[in-house]
C-alpha cells in the first residue's frame, strides 16, 4: 500500500548530472521511471508539486511539468484535479484504474476466530500508561534491557498469573517476549537445543503450531483431539517429547481439556521427561463456570506456560509472557537476546502500569460483558435460522463451533457464504493432512457485534440448515 505522505512537499530522492550529454528532461523521466519500476516509488503515492519539484532540482517549473505530462501520457503517473499527481503504475499491474489500487474482496461480516474486539481497544487507557510509563522512565530504562523483560513488568505479570490463573509464578520464571508466537518460537528452540527432535500438536489445531515446530528444526507429531480435549493416550504412543495445547479451551474445536486427562498429561510429561507447552492464549474469557487454572500451577517444572495480550487488548501490542522453570527460562531469555535484545522496554513499562493500575481488570471485565452478549446472539441467531445445528465449544473465549451432520459438504457452505460477503471457516483447515473428523464450521464472535451476528446468520441460514 501507498504511504500518504503528509505536508505539501514529499522529499523524492532524484540526482540529475550536468556533465552528461542526456538532456535533464530526459534524465528526470528516465530517473522516475526507474523509481516506479523498482517499485521505490508505489502505486498511489504522491509526488512533489511541480513547483516544488523543480526548486528542489534547480530546474524550470516547465521541465518539471512537461515530464509529468509525458510520464502520464505513459501510464506511470496520473494527475488529479490539479490537487496532486500520483503514481498509477506497480510493476505487477500494467493495467491501472485506481491511485488506492485494488481493494482485495473484503467480507462483510466475517466470523474469523481469533479475533478480540479491535473497536474496543482501551485507547485512552492505554495512552494513559503509555504516558506515565514515558515520564518515569530512567535514562537506564532507555537502554538495551535485561532480555528477559523489565523486572518491572516481570513482578506485575507474575503477580498476575498467580492471581487470575493460579499459576506458580515469580519474577525470575518470567520471560516476556513479542506474542505467544515467539514465546513459542524461543520455547521450542530452546527444546532443540536440548535435544528434542520431536513435538506434538493438537489435530485439529492452530495452524501455526506445526510451522513453528518446523522452523524450529523439529519434527510435528499430529495427536487427535476428542470431545475431550487432547487424546493423552495417543501422544504416550509416539516418541514426542513436548507437546503444544490449548487445556483451558482447545483451537478449534473449544473443548476443555477433562480433568482426567489433564492429569495424564503431567503424568506422561513426567514419565518421558519432557515439558507441556500450555498456550494460555483467550482463557480470561469464561462464562459458564470459574476459570479453569493454568496447567503449568499443577507442575510448574513440566509445564511451560505462554500467555500474551493478544485477545485481552489487541494483537498489535505484541507482548507476552513465557512462564518456564528456571533452567529452561535462562535458555528462553538467551534465545530472546540473540534474536532482538529485548521487547520494546516503554511498551513494557506501560503494560506493566496498566495492569498494576487496575485498568486492565476493568477492561477485561467489560469485555466478558460485551463477549458474553455476543456468544448469546450468536446462540440466539443460530436457533432461529438452523436450529438443528448443535453449537459447541462456548464454555470459554470467542469463537464456537456449529456441528454439521456427517455427509455434509464444509468447503461448500464456505464458499456459498462467501458469495453472500459472510466470512466463515471450516473445520478441515485446521486438520493435519491425513487427519478426518466431522464437518463444522468455526465461528468466531470476538471482533463481531451482536447486530452484524444476527445479519450474517440469517443471511446464511438456508445453508447452514441444508448442512
Ligand atoms: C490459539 C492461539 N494461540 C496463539 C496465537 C498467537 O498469539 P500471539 O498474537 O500472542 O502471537 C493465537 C492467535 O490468534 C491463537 O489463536
Amino acid at each position: 500500500m501507498a504511504v500518504e505522505w503528509s505536508g505539501l512537499t514529499p522529499d523524492l530522492f532524484i540526482r540529475l548530472d550536468r556533465q552528461s550529454p542526456e538532456t535533464l528532461g530526459s534524465q528526470l523521466q528516465n530517473a522516475l521511471r526507474t523509481a516506479i519500476r523498482e517499485g521505490r516509488l508505489q502505486i498511489g503515492e504522491r509526488l512533489p508539486s511541480s513547483r516544488r519539484l523543480a526548486v528542489d532540482l534547480g530546474v524550470s517549473r516547465g521541465l518539471v511539468q512537461a515530464t509529468y505530462e509525458q510520464l502520464e501520457a505513459e501510464g506511470y503517473l496520473r494527475a488529479f484535479g490539479g490537487s496532486a499527481t500520483r503514481v498509477a503504475f506497480s510493476p505487477q499491474t500494467t493495467v491501472v484504474t485506481s491511485p488506492e489500487g485494488t481493494p482485495a474482496a473484503r467480507m462483510e461480516i466475517d466470523f474469523a476466530p481469533g479475533r478480540p474486539d479491535l473497536n474496543s481497544f482501551p485507547a485512552r487507557d492505554w495512552l494513559w500508561a503509555c504516558g506515565e510509563a514515558t515520564r518515569t522512565a530512567s535514562a537506564r530504562d532507555m537502554g538495551y534491557g535485561d532480555p528477559q523483560g523489565s523486572i518491572r513488568l516481570r513482578e506485575v505479570i507474575a503477580s498476575y498469573l498467580q492471581r487470575v490463573r493460579g499459576a506458580f509464578a515469580g519474577a525470575d520464571d518470567v520471560v516476556i517476549c513479542s506474542g505467544f508466537t515467539q514465546g513459542a518460537a524461543l520455547t521450542l528452540a530452546a527444546l532443540r537445543a536440548a535435544g528434542a527432535t520431536s513435538v506434538a500438536v493438537e489435530d485439529p489445531g492452530h495452524l501455526d503450531m506445526p510451522i513453528l515446530v518446523r522452523r524450529a528444526g523439529l519434527k510435528p507429531v499430529f495427536i487427535p483431539v476428542d470431545d475431550r480435549g487432547l487424546v493423552v493416550d495417543e501422544l504416550a504412543r509416539t516418541k514426542a517429547t513436548a507437546v503444544i495445547v490449548t487445556p483451558a479451551h482447545q483451537t478449534p474445536t473449544g473443548v476443555v481439556l477433562a480433568p482426567d486427562r489433564r492429569l495424564a498429561l503431567l503424568e506422561w510429561a513426567e514419565q518421558v521427561n519432557g515439558v507441556v507447552i500450555e498456550d494460555d492464549y483467550d482463557s480470561e474469557f469464561r462464562y459458564d463456570k470459574q476459570p479453569v487454572g493454568s496447567l503449568q500451577g499443577l507442575a510448574a517444572d513440566r509445564v511451560v506456560s505462554i500467555g500474551s495480550v493478544s485477545k485481552s487488548l489487541a494483537p498489535a501490542i505484541r507482548l507476552g509472557w513465557v512462564l518456564a522453570s528456571r533452567h529452561l527460562g535462562a535458555w528462553i531469555a538467551e534465545e530472546k537476546h540473540r534474536r532482538d535484545r529485548c521487547s520494546p522496554i516503554l511498551d513494557q513499562l506501560a503494560l506493566a502500569r496498566l495492569i498494576e493500575s487496575g485498568r486492565f481488570d476493568r477492561h477485561l471485565r467489560r469485555m466478558r460483558g460485551v463477549y458474553a452478549a455476543r456468544r448469546i446472539a450468536l446462540v440466539e441467531a443460530i436457533g432461529e435460522h438452523a436450529p438443528n445445528l448443535v453449537l459447541t465449544g462456548l464454555a470459554a473465549g470467542f469463537h464456537a463451533i456449529a456441528q454439521l451432520p456427517r455427509g455434509a459438504d464444509e468447503a461448500e457452505i464456505v464458499a456459498a457464504a462467501a458469495q453472500r460477503a459472510v466470512g466463515l471457516q471450516g473445520l478441515d483447515r485446521y486438520r493435519s493432512p491425513n487427519s478426518d473428523g466431522p464437518p463444522g464450521i468455526v465461528f468466531g464472535f470476538g471482533d463481531v457485534n451482536q447486530d452484524a451476528i444476527r445479519r450474517g446468520i440469517a443471511a446464511i441460514g438456508d445453508l447452514l440448515r441444508q448442512g
